[in-house]
């Protein structure tokens, strides 16, 4: 992280590009360590740094599960059957929104369009964006995400 703010600094603008490059690397901002490393950094106060950190919904405070899985819910997925997949979705997994299957394998999240209106229901998974996909194409999309590769010894 000190590595990352280092860099980031010089750049106009510093704060946002080293707050994604921080949830790049470690899939989150741990806030108690880096707020005040970033304040001290950037010159600003460490309120500042939280303010900008709680405003935009991209920013995670706590460590993800393996896997992000975001579902779109804007209009266009919605006309495409997004309701029901979103609903389908939960069940599986046993979590609401914003929160972390208990294996630890899948965080769930919504999304507010992905850019690929005309086949949705669109989903997320890491930086993989899928479309059209029915709960029979989640249920196996779960499956192959669940299957770890064996280590050979
Ligand atoms: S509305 Fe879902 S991708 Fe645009």
């Amino acid at each position: 992280m000190e590595k990352v703010i280092a860099e980031g600094r010089q750049l106009p603008g510093a704060l946002l590009p080293i707050l994604h490059a921080i949830q790049d690397e470690l899939g989150y901002i741990p806030v108690d360590d880096a707020v005040p490393m970033i304040a001290d950094a950037l010159n600003q106060t460490r309120a500042e740094v939280h303010g900008v950190i709680s405003f935009y919904h991209h920013f995670r405070t706590t460590a993800p599960g393996d896997h992000v899985v975001q579902v779109c819910r804007a209009e266009a997925c919605q006309a495409l059957g997004a309701r029901a997949l979103e609903g389908h979705i939960k069940q599986r997994l046993g979590v609401d929104y914003h929160q972390t299957t208990a294996d630890g394998q899948v965080t769930l999240e919504p999304v507010y369009c992905l850019g690929n209106c005309s086949c949705g229901p669109s989903l997320r998974v890491g930086d993989k964006i899928l479309g059209r996909v029915s709960a029979a194409r989640f249920d196996a999309l779960l499956d192959s995400l669940q299957t770890r590769p064996v280590e050979v010894l």
